[in-house]
């Protein structure tokens, strides 16, 4: 049986990919705050689940659960990072500018680290981290969350440069960046080209299947990266 961890599994993509991980026959740690929801999703099967409840922005505890998951299932083939937040913060609330790299840069790069060693040390696997279309430009309305999104997607890369370090070529990066996907996080109506949370995941998990490097979810994003790529910046800054 192979072994899985998603954080962030708690709801929206992560949840609905953790779901398709245990159709495939995986054992499958899934993670997040709320524990509740959680344990709702390991009653769906509750011999293919194990659930790990914390607070990524926690990083000693972050380790201390990556540790004894990686303990007890001796090794893992797919880790999945899905647990991220994004806030409109117009104003620059400190707060949740601070909230946002807590979550978005230190937890994420915390459980890139685990994972990124942890395979070197198993000389298999494959990291999977949910980034965004965010990461190609700057926005006024979520500084924040733009720029740790532009982080996770440099560090994504630097960690594919780097598993050619690793003997075999069986260490895997994929950077999967959605538009927008109908999920908590994705609040408000009649949102731009809007893909339904079913459509993104399965799309998500197919790039997964494929180990494929980058992926803009859903494929019509591809022409809006397109644009962002090339778009300078005073038209940006005009338009939006
Ligand atoms: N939805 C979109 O339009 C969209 C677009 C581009 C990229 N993304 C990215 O996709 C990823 C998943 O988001 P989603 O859309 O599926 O939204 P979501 O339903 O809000 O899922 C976010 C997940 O992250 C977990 N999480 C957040 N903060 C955490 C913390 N401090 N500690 C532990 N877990 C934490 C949440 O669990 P708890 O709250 O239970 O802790 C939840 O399971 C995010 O990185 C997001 O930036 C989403």
């Amino acid at each position: 049986m192979k072994n899985s961890i998603v954080f962030g599994a708690s709801s929206g993509i992560g949840k609905q990919l953790a779901r398709f991980l245990v159709e495939d026959g995986y054992k499958v740690v899934v993670t997040g705050r709320r524990k509740e929801l959680l344990e709702e999703l390991k009653s769906e099967n509750p011999e293919a689940y194990i659930i790990k409840a914390f607070d990524v922005q926690d990083l000693k505890e972050t380790s201390f659960v990556f540790n004894t998951i990686v303990t007890n299932l001796k090794t893992i083939d797919l880790i999945i990072h899905a647990s991220g937040i994004g806030l409109v913060n117009e104003d620059l609330d400190w707060k949740k500018e601070f909230d946002t790299l807590k979550t978005n840069v230190l937890g994420a790069t915390r459980i890139y680290n685990l994972a990124f060693n942890l395979f070197k040390k198993q000389g298999f696997g494959h990291l999977v981290s949910i980034t965004s279309i965010a990461s190609l430009r700057g926005n006024r309305f979520a500084p924040s969350y733009f720029a740790s999104k532009a982080y996770q997607v440099n560090y994504l890369e630097s960690l594919y440069f780097k598993s050619k370090e690793i003997k075999g070529g069986k260490v895997y990066v994929t950077d999967i960046r959605p538009g927008f996907v109908d999920t908590r996080m994705a609040l408000g109506d009649g949102i731009f080209w809007m893909a339904s949370l079913e459509k993104a995941s399965k799309q998500i998990y197919r790039a997964i299947r494929l180990k494929k490097r980058r992926v803009y979810i859903t494929k019509r994003w591809n022409i809006i990266a397109c644009v962002l790529k090339i778009a300078p910046s005073w038209l940006i800054k005009k338009l939006t």
